[in-house]
């Protein structure tokens, strides 16, 4: 019989949003008309910017012309959009990027996850806690891990507690470490960190020849005007820093699937024997090897929002999320609840009262006001008495929720 992969057992219990959709599926299928407003997992709502629909239209008719259809396209992108994605995004910042340093993909949760297979499984993995769970949940699966310990950590992980005390921002590790997740804007907190606590970050990975595995999914919702967007606007950050990027929160391709992840030539690793390798060519070696390239079509629904008007209409998208994300906040402000983010992410991160468990203070919330949120423990040990919801919903529904917080007794 053919063995198993035993990380998978030192795994708990089912992948966070399964677990919640499999909580809220009970509960509806006991509560058949229960109006449900979910501001669970961090999914958009609205539809598509126009400009992406127009693109996919027009892409969809050359896919049914013999003159204009493709096949395999090239795996790391068509250079329209890593053109487009450079330009606006890096080199107008003062970035330069070179076209084999950006790789296109189905986003940044299979990029995220799937990065630490050009790692090897010795090396010590710093992440932070509460973490957007892919980044753990992965390196377990990989072997880079020890089992879970009583108080919710695994073994052999080396944990950055973010909590209101250090403002969310996580202090350097004491112990050396070689591979660091950071998510910035920060999935679950809302928070970001400022210019000098990157540059903090990237020049311990200078000092301590370690990676930086840089999230930067929600940087489109960034509102003020010194967060740094990338980790390439602090210095000497091309030598240690991936960083990958997401069409799913800027332009509503959740469903659509569209992200890309920079791997500068600069950042280095080493063989047993000492010598240095690209992981820019490992990652190469990988891609081309998994992936066989994000469609055609998707890929000029992503360029699309790069044009005058797309940019025009991602703004407009983006600010309808964060007005949501101001009344969440504000809401919850008014019947005296703590909460933090929601000003450069659309995550608004909550102190539950009365000191509550994250999961009670679900149940609640499901069973008295029907609203699905997540709980914070359900993205590490110190999540635990936080709760996040999300500024995805339809502004009818935000503005619903938030009017059934304001009669809820705790
Ligand atoms: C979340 O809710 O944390 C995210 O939507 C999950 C994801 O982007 O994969």
């Amino acid at each position: 019989m053919a063995t198993i992969n035993e990380n998978y057992m030192k795994l708990q219990g089912s992948y966070l949003f399964a677990e919640i959709a499999r909580r809220v599926a009970a509960y509806k299928e006991a509560n058949p008309s229960a109006d449900i407003i979910r501001l669970g997992i961090g999914d958009v709502t609205q539809p598509l910017p126009a400009v992406c629909i127009e693109a996919m239209h027009k892409a969809v008719d050359e896919m049914g012309k013999a003159e204009t259809f493709r096949g395999y396209g090239p795996e790391q992108g068509y250079s329209f959009l890593t053109e487009a994605i450079i330009k606006n995004n890096y080199t107008d910042r003062g970035i330069s990027i070179a076209s084999d340093e950006i790789f296109v993909s189905d986003g940044s949760k299979s990029d995220s996850g799937n990065i630490q297979e050009i790692f090897g499984t010795d090396n010590r993995v710093a992440i932070t806690d509460p973490v957007y769970p892919v980044y753990l949940d992965t390196n377990v699966m990989a072997g880079r891990t020890g089992d879970i310990k009583e108080d919710g950590h695994f073994e052999g992980i080396t944990y950055l507690p973010c909590t209101a005390e250090n403002s969310f921002a996580p202090d350097l590790p004491k112990e050396k470490v070689d591979i660091i997740y950071l998510c910035c804007p920060n999935n679950p907190t809302g928070t970001t960190l400022s210019r000098e606590e990157l540059t903090k970050w990237v020049n311990y990975a200078k000092k301590n020849d370690s990676v930086i595995l840089f999230d930067a999914a929600y940087a489109a919702y960034i509102t003020e005007k010194n967060i740094p967007r990338s980790i390439y606007e602090i210095h000497g950050a091309k030598d240690v820093a991936i960083e990958f990027r997401s069409f799913s929160k800027t332009a509503g391709f959740t469903g659509t699937r569209c992200g890309y992840t920079i791997v500068p030539k600069s950042v280095m690793g080493r063989t047993k024997d000492g010598s240095r390798v690209e992981f820019n060519k490992l990652w190469n070696r990988r891609h081309t090897t998994k992936f066989n390239g994000t469609a055609y079509v998707v890929q000029r629904a992503a360029a699309a929002i790069y044009t005058e008007e797309g940019k025009r209409q991602v703004k407009e998208l983006i600010a309808y999320y964060m007005e949501n994300a101001r009344i969440i906040r504000e809401g919850l402000q008014n019947v005296n609840i703590k909460a933090y983010g929601g000003i450069n992410a659309p995550y608004i991160w909550l102190k539950t009262p009365h000191g509550m468990s994250s999961w009670d203070f679900f149940d609640k919330l499901l069973h008295e006001a029907n609203i699905v949120g997540t709980p914070g423990a359900g993205f590490g040990p110190c999540g635990e008495g936080y709760f996040r919801l999300t500024s995805f919903g339809s502004r009818e529904n935000t503005e619903r929720a938030v009017a059934r917080f304001a009669k809820l007794k705790f």
